[in-house]
C-alpha cells in the first residue's frame, strides 16, 4: 500500500476520516500553487475518466474535466441521454462495463443508493458529484475556501441559511463537524436537517469540539460568524410550491443588513452557485413574473460586496478535484496522514 487514498472513492464525507479530509484540502491549495506557478503535475497520464451526469453542472463538470487533463487525464462526457443507464442498462451492468474501460468515474444524479453501487460494482474510484444527499467535493473546495481566507478551520464558525435538508445544508453541517468548524443551520423549523444527519453530526462535533447550533432565529444563528453561506431555495429535481418556499425563506436571504448582524466586519460571504440574486436568467424572470421577487437566496448588493468568496470558491472546485482524483488514482506515496 502505497497510498492511504488509492483505489478509494469519495461518496460522503463520512466515509472519511477528518486527517484524510485535512490532507486532501492541504493538497488541494499545494495543486492550487503548482497551477498558477505553471509548474506540471500529470499523476494521471493516461488514464480515462467517465463523467456522469444524470442533472446539469456548470462548475462540476467544468472542474472534472480541466483538472482531468491538467492531471495528463481524458475526460468523457456521459450525459443522461446519452448512455443506457436507468432507462435500459441497470447500475451494476453499466458500472461493470464503465469500469472495464475507464480508470476513475465522477457521478452527479438524484439517488446516492445509485453513486455507492456504481463504486461497487465498477471497480474503480468513484467521486460523488453531487446527490439528493450529499455534495463531498464541494466540501474540499469549500474548507479549502475558509482555510485560504482565515489561515485555520478549527474555531472558525460558518453559518447556513436557507434550505437545512438539501445536501449542501447536510454536506456542511457533518464535514464542518469533522473539521472542528462551528456550524449553524439556520432555517425554518420545517427545513432543518433530518435528526439522522444531527446525529452524525453531532458525533464528530463531540469528538471535534465544534459547537453546532440548528435554529430559526436569523439573529442568535448569525452572530459572530466568520462566514455566511447560502444555497438556491430549490434544489435540482425538487418539486415543491416555489411560491411557498419563497414565503418561507425569504426571512433567511443573506443581505446587507444580515451581513451587519454578524457583528463581525470581516466576516465573508460563500455560495456554491448557481445564485439567483439578480433576473439575468431565464428562471429568475420567470420568478419575478411570478411572485414579483428580483432576489432569492441572496440580494445583488450582498454578492457584489467585498465579503463575497464565491467566485475564489468556484474555482477552488477545479484545484480540489485534481486533489481528490490523484490521491485516489494517482499511485501517490502517502503512506500515512
Ligand atoms: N456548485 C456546483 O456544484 O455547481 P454546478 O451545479 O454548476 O456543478
Ligand atoms: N442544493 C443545490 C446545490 C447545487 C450545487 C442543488 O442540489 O440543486
Amino acid at each position: 500500500m502505497t497510498s492511504v487514498f488509492q483505489g478509494r472513492s469519495l461518496l460522503a464525507e463520512k466515509y472519511f476520516t477528518k486527517e484524510e479530509l485535512e490532507y486532501l484540502i492541504d493538497f488541494s491549495l499545494h495543486l492550487k500553487d503548482l497551477k498558477k506557478r505553471g509548474i506540471p503535475h500529470r499523476y494521471l497520464e493516461g488514464k480515462n475518466i467517465a463523467l456522469l451526469f444524470e442533472k446539469n453542472s456548470t462548475r462540476t463538470r467544468s472542474a472534472f474535466t480541466t483538472a482531468s487533463i491538467d492531471l495528463g487525464a481524458h475526460p468523457e462526457f456521459l450525459g443522461k441521454n446519452d448512455i443506457q443507464l436507468g432507462k435500459k442498462e441497470s447500475v451494476e451492468d453499466t458500472a461493470k462495463v464503465l469500469g472495464s474501460m475507464f480508470d476513475g468515474i465522477e457521478f452527479r444524479g438524484f439517488s446516492q443508493q445509485v453513486v455507492e453501487d456504481l463504486a461497487k460494482y465498477s471497480g474503480v474510484p468513484v467521486w460523488n458529484g453531487l446527490t439528493d444527499e450529499w455534495h463531498p467535493t464541494q466540501m474540499i473546495a469549500d474548507f479549502m475556501t475558509v482555510k485560504e481566507n482565515f489561515g485555520k478551520l478549527e474555531g472558525i464558525t460558518l453559518t447556513y441559511l436557507g434550505d437545512g435538508r438539501n445536501n449542501m445544508a447536510n454536506s456542511l453541517l457533518v464535514t464542518g463537524s469533522m473539521l472542528g468548524v462551528n456550524v449553524h443551520i439556520v432555517a425554518p423549523d420545517s427545513l432543518q436537517p433530518s435528526q439522522e444527519v444531527q446525529d452524525l453530526a453531532a458525533k464528530y462535533a463531540k469528538e471535534t469540539g465544534s459547537k453546532n447550533m440548528i435554529t430559526s432565529d436569523v439573529d442568535a444563528g448569525v452572530k459572530g460568524s466568520d462566514v455566511l453561506y447560502t444555497d438556491v431555495w430549490v434544489s435540482m429535481g425538487e418539486e415543491v410550491d416555489v411560491a411557498e418556499r419563497v414565503k418561507l425563506l425569504k426571512p433567511y436571504q443573506i443581505n446587507m443588513d444580515m451581513l451587519k448582524k454578524t457583528g463581525n466586519p470581516d466576516t465573508i460571504i460563500m455560495h456554491c452557485l448557481p445564485a439567483f440574486h439578480d433576473t439575468e436568467t431565464e428562471n429568475a424572470k420567470e420568478f419575478e413574473k411570478e411572485f414579483g421577487i428580483k432576489e432569492m437566496e441572496i440580494t445583488d448588493e450582498a454578492f457584489r460586496s467585498k465579503n463575497a468568496r464565491q467566485f475564489e470558491e468556484a474555482e477552488n472546485r477545479m484545484h480540489s478535484i485534481k486533489a481528490i482524483m490523484a490521491a485516489t488514482l494517482g499511485n501517490l506515496f502517502i503512506p500515512r496522514v
